[in-house]
C-alpha cells in the first residue's frame, strides 16, 4: 500500500498491518519527515534521515517563527484572559522562547513516534521545565458551579472538553505558538484526507470486534468537528452526518446486525462509538435539525447507552464484565464512552439512560479505572494498554470538568496516578518503547496525548513537555510550559511495585544513539492477561538501533490467546508469550512458574541530565538492577540475574548465576545478523556493530544461534505461531549444573572510547563501585 492512496480499513484492519499513527499529510505542509511504511527492521531508518531534517525544521522555525508573532502573543494573552500585564509578559516570553526553539519533529516511521531532538548546547533554550501557573493559557471558565454534580451540565455548548471560550481563544493561541500552529495544520490536513475517503466501513475482526473501525469513526468526528468549528463550513457537518448515518446502518452500505450494530459483546466498540456520537452531537449542536438530533439520540440509546444500562443493571448481561473489579483499560474506555455520550445528550434524552449512567460510571471508574496505575506509576497491563487506558481516563475527567465543573476525584482517588507520566517517559527508550507483553503500534485515538492533560492537572511540566502530538492538545495544552523536559531529570528510574519491578537506564534522553536498557522482573499474573512469562527480560538500544528486542503481541484471534493466566493456559503455548520467546533464562525447556514472586535490588549514581541536548555522563556514572528469580523456575534451586552499565554508560554487563537440575538456556532475540565464534559473537545491524563476549566462560559454554521458533519438544499450540522474520536468537545452551554466565555487550561506538573488561563480582556483592577499575 502506498501513501496518499485511500486508506482502506477493510484491507488493513489487523493491528499488525495497520500503522494508524503514520500520517502521510503530516510532512506536506510542515516539513516533517516523510514517513515510510514501517519495514521489518525499519526503526533505525528515521534516525539516518531524521536528524538532518530535524535541524532544518528547527532552523526554519527560528527564522520564520518569531517575526511578527510576538506582538500577537502578548496582546492575545492579555485580551483573551484578562490577566495582569505581568502575566501577559510572562506568557509572551514563554511563547517567544518556544518560537525560538521551534518544534521537535517526530520520527513518524518509528512505532511510537519517538521525538527527534536537535543538537543544541545553548542551555538557555532548554532550561528547567516550568509551568507558569500565574499566566494560564486559557481564559478562566465562567462556568464554575459551587456544588458540581455529574448530572448537572453547563448552560452553553459545547460541553465536552472544548467549551466555546476555548474555541474563542484558539486563533490567538495558534498565532503565538508553533506547536498549536502545527497541530491545527495537521488536524485540517487529516480532515481533508478523511473527507476524501468513503465512510468508515464495518469490519468485524473476530474477538477484536469492530474496535478499529469504531476508533476511526471517533477520530474522524473529532477532526470534522474541529474544522467545522474553526471555519463554520457546513460541509463538515454534512460529512459528519454521513459517518453517523453509516454507523447507524442507515448509509449506503451495511453496518452490522440490526439488533446490535455497535457490538455490545465487545463493549469497547460500543463505548468508542458512543463517544463519537456524543462528540458529534455536542460540537455541532447548533447545526443539527431537530429531526437529526432525535435520530442521533435514538441511535445512541439503541446501540450505545441502552446496552450500557443493561451492562450496569442486568445481572444476566455479561457485556458489562469490565465494571466488576477490572482495573485496566477496559474499565476506563467503557466508562468514558458512556460518560461522554451521556453528558452530550443529558437534558435532551427522553429515555433517562444518560441520567442513569452518569450516576454509575463516575463511581465505577473511581473504584476501578484509576487503580490500573500501581503505586510506582506503572500501568499494570503493559505499556501498550497505558495508551488506551490513560486516554480514556483523561477524556472522561476532562469531559466531566468542562461539562459539569468537577472530575469527582478521578485524578485524586489513586494518589499514585500522578506518577504515570514517569512510566511512559522511562519506558521510552532511545529507539522504541520497552514494550514487554502485548504491544503493537499505537493508533487511532489511543495516543500518549493524555500526558499533556496530566502534566497540566498534576503540575508536572515534564509530562507536558515530553509529549507534543495529537488532537486533544488543542484544548489540553498549557502554552506556558517551557524548558527542556530532560533538564535535571535522573537518567535512571526503578519501578518497584511487585507487580512489575522494572528499571530504565540510559546514557542520554536526547540522543537517538544513546545506550538504553530496560529490564524487568515482576509477577506473572494479574495483568489482565496481556503479559508474557518474562521475568528477567530486557531490551538494549545503542547507536540508534535496538539490539535486544521484544517480539510484541501475537495474533489476538488465536484460540486461547486470552484464556487465562494459569500455568496450563493456552496463551503460554504461543512462542511470543512463552518464556522461550523472551530475553531471559529458560530452564528445562519449560515455561516460568506463573506464581513467581521475584525480589529485586538496584542502585543508580542518580546522574541527571543537564539542559544541553548534547550530554555525556561522567565516567563513573552507572546503574544496576539484580533480581532473585528462583521462584520463577521449576527444577532450579537458585536463579539470579543482574544487569549493569559500565564505562560511563557505554557498555552493558548481564550476569546470571544459576543452579539447575534441568537444562539451562540463555536466550536473547535480535534483528541483527549474528556471527558466533566460541565465547564471542558479533552482531551487525543497520551498518553498526556490537561485540558480545562471554567472560570467564564455564566449561562447554559457547554462543550459538537459532531461529525464533518453538523448540521441537514443545506442545503444539491451537494455531500456528506468527513468524518472526529476520529475528535470530543468540543462545548459550548448557546441561543441568551450576553456572555463572557473564555476558558483556560492547557497542562499537567508533568515538575513540576504549571498551573495558570488568572484574568478576558475585551478584550479591554488586554495588555502584564494585566494577570500577
Ligand atoms: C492525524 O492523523 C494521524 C493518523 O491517523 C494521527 O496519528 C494524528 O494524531 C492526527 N493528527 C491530528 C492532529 O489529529
Ligand atoms: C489552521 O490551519 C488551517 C489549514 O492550514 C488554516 O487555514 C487556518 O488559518 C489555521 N488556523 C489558524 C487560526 O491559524
Ligand atoms: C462562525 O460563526 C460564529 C457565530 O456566527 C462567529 O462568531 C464566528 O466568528 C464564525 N467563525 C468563523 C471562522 O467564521
Ligand atoms: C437510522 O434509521 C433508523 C430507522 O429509520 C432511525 O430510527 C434512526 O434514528 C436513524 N439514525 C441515524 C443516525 O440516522
Ligand atoms: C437481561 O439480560 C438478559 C441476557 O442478555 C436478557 O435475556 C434479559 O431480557 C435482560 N433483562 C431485562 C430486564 O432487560
Ligand atoms: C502495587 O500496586 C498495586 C496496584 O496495582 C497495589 O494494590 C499494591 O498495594 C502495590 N504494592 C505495594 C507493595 O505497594
Ligand atoms: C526488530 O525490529 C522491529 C522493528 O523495529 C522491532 O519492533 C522489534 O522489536 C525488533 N525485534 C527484536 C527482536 O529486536
Ligand atoms: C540514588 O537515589 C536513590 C533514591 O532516591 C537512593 O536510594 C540512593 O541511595 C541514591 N544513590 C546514590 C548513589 O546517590
Ligand atoms: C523437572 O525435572 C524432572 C526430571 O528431569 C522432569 O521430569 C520434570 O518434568 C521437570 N519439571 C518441570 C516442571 O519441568
Amino acid at each position: 500500500m502506498s501513501y496518499g492512496s485511500a486508506y482502506d480499513p477493510l484491507q488493513s484492519n489487523h493491528r499488525h498491518q495497520v500503522y494508524g499513527n503514520e500520517d502521510p499529510a503530516f510532512n506536506q505542509s510542515t516539513g516533517f519527515i516523510t514517513p515510510a511504511r514501517h519495514a521489518k527492521k525499519g526503526t533505525s531508518n528515521w534516525i539516518k534521515f531524521g536528524i538532518p531534517v530535524a535541524v532544518l525544521v528547527i532552523a526554519a522555525a527560528v527564522v520564520g517563527g518569531i517575526v511578527g508573532s510576538r506582538h500577537h502573543s502578548s496582546s492575545s494573552a492579555s485580551s483573551s484572559s484578562g490577566d495582569s500585564s505581568a502575566a501577559a509578559a510572562a506568557a509572551a516570553s514563554s511563547a517567544s522562547a518556544k518560537l525560538s526553539q521551534g518544534i521537535f519533529v517526530e520520527a513518524t516511521n518509528s512505532f511510537y513516534m519517538i521525538p527527534v531532538y536537535p543538537s543544541v548546547t545553548d542551555t538557555a533554550l532548554f532550561g528547567t521545565p516550568t509551568l507558569n501557573a500565574a499566566s494560564k493559557t486559557w481564559p478562566t471558565d465562567t462556568f464554575a458551579p459551587a456544588a458540581p454534580a455529574a448530572t448537572s451540565v453547563r448552560p452553553d455548548r459545547p460541553r465536552l472538553i472544548a467549551p466555546q471560550y476555548k474555541w474563542d481563544a484558539l486563533p490567538a493561541l495558534i498565532a503565538s505558538d508553533p506547536y498549536m500552529a502545527s497541530w491545527n495544520e495537521s488536524i485540517f490536513s487529516n480532515a481533508s484526507q478523511y473527507d476524501a475517503l468513503p465512510a468508515v466501513k464495518y469490519f468485524m475482526d473476530g474477538d477484536s470486534g469492530i474496535l478499529d473501525v469504531a476508533r476511526q469513526v471517533k477520530q474522524r468526528v473529532k477532526a470534522f468537528g474541529y474544522v467545522y468549528r474553526m471555519t463554520n463550513d457546513t460541509h463538515w457537518v454534512d460529512r459528519t452526518w454521513e459517518e453517523l448515518q453509516n454507523a447507524a446502518g442507515n448509509g449506503t452500505v451495511s453496518w452490522g446486525p440490526d439488533e446490535d450494530r455497535w457490538n455490545s459483546a465487545h463493549f469497547l466498540d460500543t463505548a468508542e462509538l458512543s463517544a463519537a456520537y456524543g462528540l458529534a452531537y455536542d460540537w455541532m449542536y447548533d447545526m443539527w435539525t431537530p429531526e437529526q438530533k432525535s435520530m442521533i439520540i435514538s441511535t445512541l440509546n439503541l446501540y450505545g447507552l441502552g446496552p450500557g444500562v443493561q451492562a450496569y443493571t442486568n445481572a444476566s448481561d455479561f457485556n458489562g464484565w469490565w465494571k466488576n473489579n477490572i482495573q485496566g483499560n477496559w474499565n476506563c474506555v467503557c466508562n468514558n464512552g458512556l460518560t461522554m455520550a451521556s453528558l452530550a445528550i443529558l437534558g435532551d434524552d427522553p429515555s433517562g439512560n444518560a441520567q442513569q449512567l452518569l450516576g454509575l460510571t463516575v463511581d465505577n471508574a473511581n473504584q476501578n479505572c484509576v487503580f490500573a496505575v500501581s503505586d510506582d506509576g506503572t500501568w499494570s497491563e503493559t505499556a501498550d494498554y497505558w495508551y488506551f487506558g490513560s486516554t480514556g481516563l483523561a477524556e472522561m475527567a476532562s469531559s466531566l470538568m468542562t461539562a459539569t465543573g468537577s472530575n469527582y476525584n478521578l485524578l485524586k482517588t489513586n494518589p499514585d496516578l500522578a506518577k504515570t507520566g514517569l512510566f511512559h517517559i522511562y519506558g521510552t527508550g532511545a529507539t522504541s518503547l520497552f514494550n514487554w507483553g502485548d504491544n503493537g503500534p499505537n493508533k487511532y485515538t489511543a495516543t500518549a496525548n493524555s500526558l499533556i492533560f496530566y502534566g497540566d492537572q498534576f503540575d508536572q511540566p515534564q509530562y507536558a513537555l515530553f509529549q507534543r502530538d495529537h488532537p486533544w492538545n488543542m484544548f489540553w495544552y498549557n502554552q506556558q510550559s517551557s524548558g527542556g523536559w530532560w533538564d535535571g531529570l535522573a537518567l535512571d528510574h526503578t519501578f518497584t511495585n511487585f507487580t512489575d519491578q522494572w528499571m530504565s537506564m540510559r546514557s542520554s534522553f536526547t540522543d537517538a544513539n544513546a545506550l538504553y536498557v530496560g529490564v524487568k522482573a515482576g509477577t506473572l499474573q494479574g495483568h489482565q492477561t496481556h503479559n508474557d512469562l518474562d521475568v528477567g527480560d530486557f531490551v538494549l538500544d545503542a547507536m540508534g538501533t535496538r539490539w535486544a528486542g521484544e517480539l510484541g503481541d501475537g495474533d489476538y484471534l488465536s484460540p486461547g490467546y486470552f484464556s487465562n493466566d494459569e500455568q496450563n493456559s493456552q496463551r503460554w503455548m504461543y512462542y511470543r508469550k512463552m518464556t522461550e520467546g523472551q530475553n531471559t533464562i529458560l530452564i528445562g525447556a519449560t515455561n516460568q512458574d506463573v506464581t513467581a514472586k521475584p525480589t529485586i535490588n538496584f542502585d543508580s549514581s542518580n546522574t541527571t541530565q543537564t539542559a544541553s541536548t548534547e550530554f555525556t555522563p561522567p565516567s563513573d556514572s552507572t546503574a544496576f538492577f539484580t533480581t532473585d528469580m528462583t521462584s520463577a523456575y521449576f527444577n532450579a534451586t537458585s536463579v539470579k540475574r543482574g544487569i549493569r552499565l559500565l564505562n560511563g554508560r557505554k557498555q552493558v554487563l548481564l550476569q546470571d548465576e544459576i543452579t539447575a537440575s534441568a537444562s539451562v538456556q540463555w536466550r536473547m532475540h535480535t534483528n541483527a545478523t549474528v556471527t558466533t565464534s566460541g565465547t564471542s559473537a558479533t552482531l551487525a545491524l543497520d551498518g553498526k556493530k556490537m561485540d558480545v563476549s562471554l567472560l570467564n566462560a564455564p566449561d562447554g559454554a559457547t554462543f550459538s544461534t537459532s531461529d525464533a521458533v518453538r523448540l521441537p519438544t514443545d506442545v503444539t499450540p491451537p494455531e500456528a505461531d506468527q513468524p518472526n522474520p529476520g529475528v535470530t536468537v543468540l543462545l548459550i545452551t548448557l546441561p543441568a549444573g551450576t553456572y555463572n554466565l557473564q555476558v558483556l555487550f560492547s557497542p562499537e561506538w567508533n568515538d575513540g572510547s576504549t571498551p573495558v573488561t570488568p572484574p568478576s563480582v558475585p551478584l550479591d556483592s554488586w554495588t555502584l563501585t564494585s566494577h570500577s577499575s
